[in-house]
């Protein structure tokens, strides 16, 4: 599947918004999701206190380059890596995305139109895929 136009364009434009306020919507979507899914905690058990802000920057890196994904490759494979490490299963993503997309919301407010929040529903769920795909071959070689 590739990523429609339209999809690549907002998320360019509303890029740089974003990373401004990267670390804000990560830490966000972490309460949110800490919130409505407690048992996700224990997967981060863990985690630095700064993972929020590795997020953001994936986050970052992910929709400056929305449009040229092959410089994120090395990205993706430490992120695979990790994800393997602490055992993050596909069922878990749309937990992660919904939480995300909320505070995507909350942290830009009114600059976050309906447009603005599908374009990144679209992005996230393309690098889902993306990763839980990685994440299968290596779970299968285990
Ligand atoms: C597109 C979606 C996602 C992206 C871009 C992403 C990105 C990242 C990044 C950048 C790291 C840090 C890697 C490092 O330490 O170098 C990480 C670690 C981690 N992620 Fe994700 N992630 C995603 C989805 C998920 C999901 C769905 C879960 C499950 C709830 C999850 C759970 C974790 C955990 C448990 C860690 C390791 C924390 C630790 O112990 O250090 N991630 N992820």
């Amino acid at each position: 599947m590739e990523l429609s136009e339209k999809t690549v364009g907002i998320v360019k434009a509303t890029a740089p918004v974003v990373a401004q306020n990267a670390e804000a919507i990560t830490s966000t979507m972490y309460n949110i999701m800490f919130t409505n899914h407690p048992e996700i905690k224990a997967l981060f058990k863990d985690a630095e206190p700064d993972q929020h802000k590795k997020l953001a920057a994936a986050v970052g890196a992910y929709a400056a380059n929305i449009d040229n994904l092959g410089v994120l490759d090395k990205a993706i494979e430490k992120i695979v890596n990790v994800h393997i490490r602490t055992k993050v299963q596909p069922e878990h993503y749309p937990i992660v995305g919904v939480s995300l997309l909320e505070a995507i919301k909350k942290v830009l407010g009114e600059a976050a139109t309906p447009e603005v929040i599908d374009a990144w529903k679209e992005a996230y769920f393309f690098l889902a895929d993306v990763l839980i795909a990685k994440e299968k071959i290596e779970y299968a070689k285990a």
